[in-house]
């Protein structure tokens, strides 16, 4: 993939075209028969172009404009800055697009940031206008009589800023979500310039890690592909640690479309913008590539193949570094990896078909992220999540990651921590999916809020009181040098025996026709519920009362789970520190197991599986087996 930064040797002066170059390289490429993923220049523009048109630089939140450098330091709205990329766009897809090597286009890089420009303020205004149709819904939106902030026109409303308005909960979160659509128009834009020259030329764009500021999922049919970056830190902790954090991301990345994913950039060894620049070590890279591989990614593709001589990423990992031959310890592993590649080139184009899922909600982290309380120490939305991920993730299963515009009629199971934010009558779906028999497992902190942030009044959860059979009373927030203790019920149903403790937040609940199977074991709320169940139509719905720790996720999730029937393909008991992963194509399973440990295990290759990559028995440190099932 090539060409994200090219533009000032592209376009060396406004209107000055020199593709020459580039196209010497692709014909290179083709002739040795390598594909080329190639790249729109957006993501850094050329010094002439803020010099002539300054409004092209950023305006940040405090309204100074940026200065020329860095790359992402343009207007989304400004339309100089749109135009521009528009003529380069379309040069280079009159050029290229049609060129038998290009396979896909890379549109930009990493899209991110905000600018506070007139122009973004003026479509900040429109996009309020057409959100709410009138002054008076926003206001009303926003509470905005309280602290007497009310508006009289769309012409009053400014863009968040710390020396302004940054509190108000409605106004942040439209800002957000502003952002979000903003930077798609820009995508779109980018996209209208390229299609016309070869229509079905697929397009994507490479997202990042745990990523903030834009709503991913919103990109479901922008693109046609979903790719994105991943650098976990190795060797920091315990691996499995580091690659249930990296897995979550990339079933994240495939859940936003169900279909199958690019990695679009990792690194053969170190990065060099960590805080430390750790080496992977023997055999990480095969194993963290073939990660991906086994979450659903079609492609391996590595930032970067040769190490710049100079700037900023000179000591970034490569494929060649600066000796510039190939007898290195990477190119060698690289070498290695490769023909693991070619063996599970079969693997190409199969899907994961998840049986459960657990809801991360951009917009929701957003709203729990401003919300004001009940605890601004933190209120660890993403850890919840992945507590759930990772219990669900130790008994073998595949998981998607969805939002609350995501279909969940297909899953067995749904886990949805913090579900604090209620929107596109995400309550609806829920209660039907349990009526209809699905499983549910709800988070403390969960229904307390529409899309505006303001509270939902007549109890909470709203809308799922009785499908949970129970009502929050209260929250406690805990300091963070205290916790408290989740103790079963004698002849619970889920037969919990042990003791948990949970620590930053805890509901107390009012139970109507939920079930208590643990109660707290401290402070004035000792024995009331921490954790009930509740039957709800065909189905039943779970409420975990509070934040509570990973063994307790993983317990009850493993007996939830168990009374149902519900386990992977591969019905075997996962060794610890070992990944599983299913992949499905034309009726023939992969079924990926990863070792991430640093001694071997075993694993017998069952009966009816033969084995496309490994082999059965003892799995070495850091070793992958791919077992097929037709
Ligand atoms: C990002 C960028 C690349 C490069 C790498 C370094 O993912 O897209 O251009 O800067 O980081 O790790």
């Amino acid at each position: 993939t090539m060409g994200m930064f090219a533009w000032s040797t592209l376009e060396p002066d406004e209107g000055r075209f020199e593709l020459d170059w580039l196209e010497d390289r692709i014909n290179t490429l083709h002739d040795n028969g390598i594909h080329v993923i190639l790249a729109t220049p957006s993501g850094a523009r050329p010094k002439w172009l803020s010099d002539r048109y300054p409004e092209v630089l950023r305006v940040d939140e405090t309204r100074h404009r940026q200065l020329f450098g860095g790359r992402h330091n343009h207007c989304f709205s400004s339309p100089v800055y749109r135009e521009k990329v528009r003529i380069i766009n379309e040069r280079l897809a009159q050029r290229f697009a049609k060129h038998p090597a290009v396979i896909l286009w890379h549109l930009s890089n990493e899209y991110c940031g905000e600018c506070h420009c007139e122009h973004c303020q003026q479509a900040f205004r429109d996009w309020l206008q057409r959100r709410y149709g009138s002054i008076d819904a926003l206001n009303d939106a926003w509470c905005t009589t309280f602290w007497s902030h009310t508006y009289h026109s769309f012409a009053q409303v400014e863009s968040p800023s710390s020396r302004g308005e940054h509190q108000m909960e409605g106004l942040l979160l439209d800002w957000k979500r502003f952002v979000t659509d903003q930077t798609i128009d820009f995508i779109k834009a980018e996209i209208a310039a390229v299609r016309p020259y070869h229509p079905s030329l697929p397009v994507t764009t490479n997202l990042m890690y745990s990523f903030d500021a834009l709503n991913y999922f919103k990109l479901k049919d922008v693109v046609d592909i979903i790719s994105w970056d991943t650098y976990p830190q190795w060797h920091k902790q315990a691996e499995i640690v580091t690659a249930l954090d990296n897995g979550l991301q990339h079933d994240l990345m495939r859940s936003i479309k169900g279909t199958p994913f690019l990695m679009m950039e990792s690194v053969t060894s170190a990065t060099n913008w960590q805080g430390v620049s750790k080496l992977k070590k023997p055999n990480m890279n095969r194993l963290s590539t073939l990660q991906a591989i086994a979450h659903g990614s079609d492609a391996a593709l590595f930032f970067q193949w040769r190490q710049s001589r100079g700037s900023v990423e000179k000591f970034h990992g490569a494929f060649v570094d600066h000796y510039g031959e190939q007898d290195t310890r990477v190119f060698d592993e690289a070498t290695l990896l490769g023909a693991a590649l070619q063996t599970l080139r079969e693997v190409i184009g199969a899907t994961v078909h998840a049986p459960v899922a657990v809801v991360y909600d951009w917009e929701n982290d957003w709203a729990i992220g401003g919300s004001h309380g009940p605890r601004n120490n933190g209120m660890k939305y993403k850890d919840a999540v992945k507590k759930s991920y990772t219990a669900l993730r130790k008994l073998g299963l595949d998981v998607d990651i969805i939002d609350m515009e995501c279909d969940i009629s297909k899953y067995r199971f749904v886990a949805a921590p913090m579900l604090y934010m209620l929107r596109n009558d995400f309550d609806t779906a829920l209660r039907s999916y349990v009526s209809q028999g699905g499983l549910l497992a709800l988070g403390y902190f969960s229904g307390i809020v529409d899309e505006s942030d303001r509270c939902f009044q007549g109890g909470m959860p709203h809308n799922l009181m009785d499908v949970t059979g129970l009502r929050m009373t209260e929250i406690d927030g805990l300091f963070d040098h205290e916790h408290n203790k989740l103790c079963p019920v004698n002849g619970n149903s889920l037969r919990m025996h042990k003791h948990y403790r949970c620590d930053t937040l805890c509901a107390l609940v009012k139970t109507s026709t939920a079930t208590t199977l643990m109660t707290y074991g401290k402070d004035f709320y000792a024995g009331t519920p921490a954790f009930t169940q509740n039957n709800y139509g065909n189905g039943s719905a779970y409420y975990i009362c509070a934040d509570a720790e990973q063994d307790f996720y993983d317990d009850a999730y493993a007996a939830i789970l168990g009374q149902a029937d519900i386990h992977a393909d591969l019905n075997i008991k996962l060794p610890e520190g070992v990944e599983m992963n299913t992949r499905h194509k034309e009726g023939v399973r992969y079924v990926f197991l990863q070792n991430f440990n640093t001694t071997p295990v075993q694993i017998d290759v069952p009966d009816g599986y033969e084995t496309l990559l490994g082999s059965g028995g003892e799995l070495g440190s850091f070793g992958t087996l791919v077992l097929k099932q037709s």
